[in-house]
C-alpha cells in the first residue's frame, strides 16, 4: 500500500510539475533586441516592471548596438522558424523584407480585439513603415534622425554664439578649436561621423547627398546614386578626413554610432553626428560632457536645405511563436504612453507617440525634443524597395572605399549605380 502511495505521488507530482513547466513555457515570452549597454539595462529593468504587473515572465535576449548584426542573428531563428525570440525590435529598414518573407505575425486581429488606438501614433511612419500589403505587421517604438551633437561650452569659449548653419561654417570651427584644444589634449577631433562600412554609412551619405541638393531615387523611382551633388557630397566627406583632417582616419574603418558616441563622450571633440540616443548617455551622472553639449540640425550645403536619414525601431511578433497573446501584451506594453515616456526620459529617445510631444513631462524635461519635431517630421527615408539590403551592402562598399582613398568618388559612385541598377533588374523592377 506504501509502494502505491508512493508510486501514485511520484505520478501526481511529476505530472504537476510537467503541467507547471508546460504553462510557464507558454507564456515565457522571449524579447530579442540590442543597444548601448545603458540602454539595454534599462530594458531589463521595464521588462521586470512589465513582469510585475502582468504576471507574464519575459527573457531578454541581448544583441549588440550594430544594426547590421542584430540583423544577422535575427535572421538565423526566424528562417529556421524557430518560436524563439517572440517578439523582437526591428530596424526600420527590415521590416518590409521580414514582411515579404512571412515572419512578421499581423496584428490587425489583436488590434481589432482590444480596441488599441493607433490615432496617438505618426500615422505617416505607421503607413510608411508599419503596414505590408494592408497589414499591420509592425508598431514603432521610437523614431530616429540624424542630428548635430556639439560642445556648446567650446564654441562658447571660442567666440562663436551659435552651432554652425553651413557645412563650410563646421569645417572653420572645427579647425580652429581643433588646433586650439591639441595643445591640452593631443586626441582631440573637429568632427565624428559614422564612416565604417556598415547600414550607418549609407544614413550619413544620404544626409550629406540631400544637403546639397542630392538624393539617391529620383521621383519616377529610379536610382540617381552617381548625381553630380552627390559626387561633391562624398568628395566632401572624404576630405573632411584626408585634406582638412578634423575626422579621424580611422572614420572609415571603425567609427559606428557606438565608437562615435563613446569618443565625443569623452570630451575629444567638438562635433558628433549622431542619433536622439546619443543625449541621454551624454547627460548621465558619469559623463564627462554633462551639461556641455548642444543639439541641433546637421549642416547644409550653400543654397540647399537641411537633412536628416530617417531612423527607427519598431517591435513585431515572430509567425512562429508559440506564445503570441502574452507577446501582443508586451508589445502593447512597449508602445505604451508610460513606457514611451520612460525611454524619453531616461535614454532620450524620439517617441513615435504623437501625444507625447504635448506632455507637460517632455516640456520641462526634454524640451529640446519638442524644438527638434520638425526634423523628425521631415526626414529623408532610405530608398523603399524590396532589395535594400543588396543595394545597401553595394553602396556601402563603394562610399567606404571613397572614404578609405582606394577609388575616386566619381568613380566610386559610377559603380555603386550600376551595380545597383543590375540588383534592380534582377529583381524585375527596371
Ligand atoms: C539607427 C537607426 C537605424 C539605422 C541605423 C544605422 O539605429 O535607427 O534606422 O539603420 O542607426 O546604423
Amino acid at each position: 500500500m506504501r509502494l502505491l502511495i508512493g508510486v501514485v505521488s511520484v505520478v501526481v507530482l511529476t505530472a504537476l510539475v510537467l503541467t507547471l513547466s508546460c504553462a510557464r513555457q507558454e507564456e515565457e515570452v522571449t524579447l530579442m533586441l540590442g543597444g548601448a549597454p545603458a540602454e539595454l539595462d534599462y530594458w531589463e529593468e521595464i521588462i521586470t516592471e512589465f513582469s510585475a504587473t502582468t504576471g507574464i515572465p519575459v527573457e531578454l535576449m541581448r544583441q549588440p548596438a550594430d544594426t547590421d548584426q542584430r540583423r544577422q542573428s535575427l535572421l538565423i531563428p526566424l528562417k529556421a522558424g524557430e518560436s524563439d525570440p517572440d517578439v523582437f525590435l526591428m530596424d526600420i529598414i527590415w521590416i518590409g523584407q521580414f514582411a515579404a518573407s512571412d515572419w512578421l505575425e499581423p496584428l490587425d486581429a489583436f488590434i481589432e480585439r482590444d480596441g488599441f488606438d493607433l490615432a496617438p501614433f505618426f500615422g505617416d511612419i505607421i503607413d510608411l513603415a508599419d503596414k505590408y500589403a494592408g497589414r499591420t505587421v509592425a508598431m514603432p517604438v521610437y523614431i530616429d534622425a540624424g542630428l548635430l551633437y556639439f560642445r556648446s561650452d567650446l564654441l562658447t569659449e571660442y567666440g562663436y554664439d551659435r552651432p554652425p548653419d553651413t557645412w563650410a561654417e563646421l569645417l572653420e570651427m572645427s579647425l580652429e578649436v581643433q588646433a586650439g584644444e591639441r595643445k591640452r589634449n593631443p586626441g582631440f577631433w573637429g568632427f565624428l561621423w559614422q564612416g565604417a562600412q556598415y547600414e550607418g554609412l549609407v544614413c550619413t551619405f544620404l544626409e550629406y547627398a540631400v544637403s546639397n541638393g542630392g538624393l539617391l531615387v529620383d521621383a519616377n523611382g529610379d536610382l540617381v546614386l552617381n548625381r553630380d551633388e552627390n559626387v561633391h557630397a562624398l568628395r566632401f566627406m572624404r576630405d573632411l578626413i584626408s585634406d582638412h583632417a578634423i575626422s579621424p582616419p580611422n572614420t572609415y574603418t571603425e567609427m559606428k554610432e557606438e565608437e562615435v558616441r563613446s569618443t565625443f563622450q569623452g570630451g575629444n571633440a567638438l562635433f558628433e553626428r549622431n542619433w536622439p540616443y546619443a543625449w541621454g548617455l551624454h547627460q548621465a551622472e558619469d559623463s564627462p560632457v554633462r551639461g556641455k553639449v548642444g543639439i541641433g540640425l546637421l549642416p547644409r550645403f550653400e543654397g540647399n536645405r537641411h537633412a536628416a536619414a530617417l531612423g527607427g525601431w519598431h517591435v513585431g511578433i515572430s509567425k512562429s511563436s508559440n506564445t503570441k497573446n502574452a507577446a501582443w501584451e508586451l508589445v502593447k506594453f512597449m508602445v505604451s504612453r508610460e513606457a514611451q515616456l520612460g525611454f524619453t526620459l531616461r535614454l532620450g529617445w524620439n517617441p513615435a507617440r504623437r501625444d507625447l510631444y504635448d506632455s507637460e513631462e517632455i516640456a520641462e524635461q526634454a524640451p529640446h525634443l519638442i524644438d527638434l519635431k520638425a526634423v523628425f517630421e521631415n526626414a529623408t527615408a532610405r530608398p523603399n524597395v524590396p532589395y535594400y539590403s543588396l543595394l545597401s551592402r553595394a553602396l556601402q562598399q563603394k562610399v567606404n572605399a571613397a572614404l578609405a582613398g582606394s577609388i575616386e568618388p566619381r568613380q566610386a559612385l559610377d559603380e555603386a549605380q550600376q551595380e545597383a541598377l543590375e540588383i534592380a533588374e534582377r529583381y524585375g523592377r527596371h
